[in-house]
C-alpha cells in the first residue's frame, strides 16, 4: 500500500476522496426541526429562507402555550427538549437520518442542503452543536470545557445537528420541567467526558455551518458579489450556513436578512422583496380595505396648503377611509378651516381635533390608533405627519399591496441624507448609520428593508394592532419621544418594520426655519424646501424654456425677451407681502447708483431687503433666471449680483408712468406681477430706440432686456386701478 502511495502522487487526496464520498450524505435524509408557538415575522423569515434552499422543515409546537420560560431576558428552553424527545422517538433507529435542530425567530439559512451536508461530513462527527464565546447560563462551567485552539470554546444550543439515533439518544434523557434551561442540558452531556465519545459530539468552534452573531458581530461581514451576497465569517474564513441573531443581535440579524438569502443585484430588487403581493386590482370600491388615516400637525410646517390639499388626491377609494386630524398648532387653523370648508363632503365620519383641546402629540397618536384597534372593521391604520410630501397619490395601495404589518414609504428630504428611517440603532437606542443607508436614501439599492426605526409614516395592519400590540401603549412613556416609544414597541414585540424605495412616494419637507410671523412664510422656503417652492412659486411653464421645438420664449422687440418666470400665486403673495409693509417710497434712496451716469428715475417702490427677501431674491436669480440668461445670450456668463431689486406700483394718482431712461445694469428683469383690464388699464413699456412697444404684460411672465446703451426705455401709463412690477438689475 504504502509503495504504491509512493507511486502515486496525490493518493492521499485520492484515498481521502474516497472515504468522502463513502459518507456523502443524502439530502433526502435531512430533516430541519424547530419549535415555535406562533408564527412571527421571525418566524415567517426562517421558513422563508427554508424554502428557498428546499430544506423539509418540521415545526413543533405551534399553537401551543409557550412554558418554556422567558428565555429572552432569562434561562429556560426547556419545553423545546420535551418535544424534541417526543419527535425523535420515532427516528431512534434510523441510521441514515440526520436531524438539525434549529431555532427559527431569529434564524436564517444563508445556503442549502448539499453545503450543510458536506460540511457536516468533512467535521467527522456525529453530533455537532453551534459554539460562541459566552459561557451561558453557568459560567462556573467555563474550566470544564475543552481548551480550543482557535475558535469559540462554549456551547450554544439555538442550532445542533447530528444523526437521529444519537440525537435521539441525547434528547432521551430529558427529565426536567418546560422553564429548566435547554441550554444548561446540552452542556452537561457535552462536558461529561463519556457522553461525548459515546455520541462523537464537537462544537463548530469555527463557525463552519453555525454562525451565533452575539459577540461575534465584528466577525462577520457581507461578500457581495455580482448578483450574489454571502456572509463571511472573516476570523475563521468560513462561510456559516445557518445564521443565528442570538442574545441582542437580533436588529443585526435583520440588517442581514435584508440580504440573505438572495441572489441579490442593485437593479433586480432584493431577496425579501416579495412577489407574490397582495393585489388589489379589480377590487370594487366598496370592497376595498377600511383605512383609518390619521393626520398629525404637531408643529408649524410649511407648503400646509398643498399637504391638505394631497389628501384630497389620495387613489383611495374615499368611502374606505375615516380621516382623523390632530392639529395642534393656532397658526395652522387657517389652513384647517379653508380645506374643511371646500373638501368636508369627501371625508364623511372624519373627527378634527383643533389645538384648542389641547391634546398631546403622544395622547392624540393615542387616541387616533386605539378608533383603529377598537373598531374589527379597521383593516389599516395610516398615520402621516405634517412634513410629508406624499407625491405618488397610489402610495396607500402600494404599501398596503407589500403585506406587511408594519411599513414606511421611504421618504428623505429633497437632495439630503436626511429620511425618514433609521438603518441601524446605537447601543443606547438612538440612530446610528448603517453600512447601506446612503445607497438606500440614493436609491442605489432598491427593495423592502427590515428597520429599527421608521416616522412620519406608516402603514401598520389592524389585525396586529388587534393581536401582538393590543396590549401596549404604541406612545406614551414618560420622558420619551413618541416616534422612539413606538419603534422601541413594536421592536420588542418581535414584529419587523419595512420601508421600501420600491417606488418613489415623494419627499420630507423641513420645518426648521419656517418663520410664521411672516405674511406668507412659504415664500422664504426656497432654501429649505426647494421642489416645494418650485411647484408653488415658479411658472408651471417655466422648464418649457429649456425644451426643444416649443418656442414658448417670445422676443417682442429687438433683444428683449419674455418667458414665464412666476406662478400666480408668487406674484400675489409678493403684492401682498408688499402691501402688508405699505412703505412705498418715491425711490430717492436709490437715485445715486440709479444715476450712474445715466438719469434719475424715481418710482414708487419697495426693495426686497426691506421685506428681508434679498436673498431668496438672489437664489431665485440665480437657480431660475440665469440659466434663461445663458440660453438666449449665449457666452455671457452671468455674475448674478444684484443690489436694486423691488417691486414698482404704478397708479394714475400716484406715480402712472416712468419718463425714458437706461437702467443701471447689464440686463434688467422685469416680472408683471398681476394681470392687464383685470386689476389694471394701460401700462406696458416701450424700448424708444426701436419704436417697440409691449402693451400687454402677461401676470408671471417676465422680461429681460438690456440694461445699457441700447435699451432706453420707459414705463407707459397705467390708466385705471393698480399695476405691479418686480424689477430687478442684474450685474450693475
Ligand atoms: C428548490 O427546488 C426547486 C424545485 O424542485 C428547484 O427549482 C430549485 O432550483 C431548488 N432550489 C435550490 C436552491 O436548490
Ligand atoms: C468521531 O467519529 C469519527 C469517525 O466516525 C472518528 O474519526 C473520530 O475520532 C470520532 N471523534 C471522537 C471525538 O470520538
Ligand atoms: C399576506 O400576509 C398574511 C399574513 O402574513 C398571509 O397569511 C397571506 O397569505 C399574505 N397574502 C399574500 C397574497 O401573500
Ligand atoms: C421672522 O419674521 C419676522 C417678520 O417678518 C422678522 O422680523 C424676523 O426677523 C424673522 N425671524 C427670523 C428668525 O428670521
Ligand atoms: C402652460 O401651457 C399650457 C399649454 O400651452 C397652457 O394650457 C397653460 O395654460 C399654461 N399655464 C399657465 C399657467 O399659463
Amino acid at each position: 500500500m504504502s509503495s504504491w502511495c509512493l507511486l502515486c502522487l496525490g493518493a492521499l487526496c485520492l484515498l481521502s476522496s474516497v472515504w468522502a464520498e463513502r459518507r456523502k450524505l443524502n439530502p433526502e435524509h435531512l430533516l430541519i426541526i424547530t419549535a415555535a408557538t406562533e408564527e412571527t415575522d421571525g418566524f415567517k423569515r426562517f421558513m422563508r429562507t427554508s424554502r428557498e434552499f428546499n430544506y423539509t422543515v418540521k415545526v413543533l409546537g405551534l399553537g401551543e402555550d409557550w412554558k418554556g420560560g422567558d428565555v429572552a431576558r432569562t434561562v429556560g428552553g426547556g419545553q423545546k427538549v420535551r418535544w424534541l424527545k417526543k419527535e425523535l422517538q420515532q427516528h431512534s433507529d434510523n441510521k441514515d437520518m440526520i436531524i438539525m435542530f434549529v431555532d427559527s425567530y431569529d434564524v436564517i439559512f444563508a445556503s442549502g442542503p448539499d453545503e450543510l451536508l458536506s460540511k457536516f461530513s468533512r467535521l467527522g462527527h456525529r453530533v455537532l452543536f453551534s459554539a460562541e464565546g459566552f459561557c451561558w447560563p453557568d459560567h462556573r462551567l467555563a474550566s470544564k470545557y475543552p481548551q480550543v485552539h482557535s475558535g469559540k470554546r462554549y456551547l450554544n444550543s439555538g442550532g445542533f445537528m447530528g444523526f437521529a439515533s444519537d440525537l435521539s439518544a441525547i434528547v432521551q434523557q430529558w427529565k426536567y420541567k418546560d422553564d429548566d434551561d435547554d441550554q444548561l442540558f446540552y452542556t452537561r452531556i457535552y462536558l461529561d467526558q463519556n457522553q461525548r465519545t459515546k455520541f462523537n459530539m464537537t462544537l463548530d468552534h469555527r463557525s463552519r455551518i453555525f454562525q451565533n452573531l452575539n459577540g461575534a458581530i465584528d466577525e462577520v461581514v457581507l461578500k457581495f458579489e455580482r448578483a450574489k451576497v454571502r456572509l463571511r465569517n472573516v476570523a475563521y474564513d468560513t462561510l456559516p450556513v445557518v445564521i443565528h441573531g442570538n442574545g441582542p443581535t437580533k436588529l443585526q440579524l435583520n440588517y442581514l436578512g435584508n440580504y440573505i438569502p438572495t441572489v441579490w443585484t442593485y437593479e433586480h430588487g432584493c431577496g425579501i422583496c416579495d412577489d407574490d403581493l397582495l393585489l388589489f386590482t379589480d377590487v370594487a370600491d366598496e370592497d376595498m380595505p377600511l383605512v383609518y388615516f390619521a393626520v398629525f400637525i404637531e408643529h408649524p410646517s410649511p407648503f400646509m396648503e398643498e399637504f391638505l390639499e394631497r389628501l384630497t388626491t389620495l387613489n383611495y377609494p374615499r368611502s374606505r377611509l375615516r380621516l382623523f386630524l390632530h392639529n395642534n398648532v393656532v397658526y395652522h387653523e387657517r389652513h384647517i378651516q379653508q380645506f374643511w370648508e371646500r373638501h368636508r363632503s369627501l371625508f364623511p365620519d372624519a373627527v378634527l381635533v383643533g389645538p384648542e383641546e389641547n391634546l398631546q402629540e403622544d395622547k392624540a397618536r393615542t387616541m387616533a390608533i386605539e378608533a383603529c384597534k377598537k373598531n374589527p372593521e379597521c383593516d389599516y391604520y395610516f398615520s402621516m405627519d405634517s412634513d410629508v410630501a406624499l407625491i405618488n397619490p397610489d402610495t396607500l395601495r402600494i404599501l398596503m399591496e407589500e403585506n406587511k404589518s408594519v411599513i414606511a414609504p421611504m421618504l428623505s428630504k429633497h437632495g439630503k441624507l436626511w429620511s425618514n428611517f433609521w438603518g441601524a440603532l446605537s447601543p443606547e437606542g438612538f440612530y446610528s448609520r448603517s453600512e447601506d443607508y446612503i445607497e438606500i436614501v440614493q436609491g442605489k439599492r432598491i427593495g423592502l428593508w427590515n428597520v429599527p426605526y421608521i416616522t412620519q409614516v406608516y402603514l401598520i395592519k389592524g389585525s396586529v394592532l388587534r393581536s401582538k400590540l393590543s396590549q401596549v401603549n404604541l406612545f406614551v412613556d414618560e420622558g420619551m419621544d413618541p416616534d422612539m416609544v413606538f419603534c422601541r414597541t413594536i421592536r420588542d414585540q418581535g414584529i419587523f418594520m419595512f420601508v421600501s424605495n420600491r417606488d418613489e412616494f415623494g419627499r420630507l419637507v423641513t420645518s426648521s426655519n419656517f418663520n410664521t410671523s411672516r405674511l406668507h412664510p412659504d415664500m422664504w422656503q426656497i432654501f429649505d424646501n426647494p421642489v416645494d417652492w418650485r411647484e408653488k412659486y415658479v411658472h408651471e411653464n417655466y422648464s418649457k424654456i429649456f425644451e426643444d421645438g416649443t418656442n414658448i420664449v417670445e422676443q417682442p422687440c429687438p433683444d428683449v425677451y419674455w418667458f414665464p418666470a412666476f406662478s400666480d400665486k408668487m406674484c400675489d403673495q409678493l403684492v401682498e407681502t408688499m402691501e402688508d409693509l405699505g412703505t412705498w417710497s418715491g425711490g430717492n434712496h436709490k437715485d445715486e447708483r440709479l444715476a450712474g451716469g445715466y438719469e434719475n428715475v424715481p418710482t414708487v417702490d419697495i426693495h426686497m431687503n426691506q421685506i428681508g427677501f434679498e436673498k431668496e431674491w438672489l437664489k431665485f436669480l440665480k437657480d431660475y433666471l440665469v440659466p434663461v440668461t445663458e440660453k438666449l445670450y449665449p457666452g455671457y456668463y452671468p455674475k448674478a449680483q444684484a443690489i436694486m431689486n423691488f417691486v414698482v406700483r404704478y397708479r394714475p394718482d400716484e406715480q402712472p408712468f416712468l419718463r425714458p431712461h437706461h437702467d443701471s445694469s447689464t440686463f434688467t428683469i422685469n416680472i408683471a406681477l398681476n394681470s392687464k383690464n383685470i386689476d389694471y388699464e394701460g401700462g406696458g413699456c416701450r424700448f424708444l430706440r426701436y419704436d417697440c412697444k409691449v402693451e400687454s404684460p402677461r401676470k408671471g411672465w417676465s422680461f429681460m432686456h438690456p440694461g445699457r446703451l441700447t435699451h432706453y426705455h420707459e414705463g407707459l401709463p397705467t390708466t385705471k386701478g393698480t399695476r405691479y412690477i418686480m424689477v430687478s438689475f442684474v450685474d450693475p
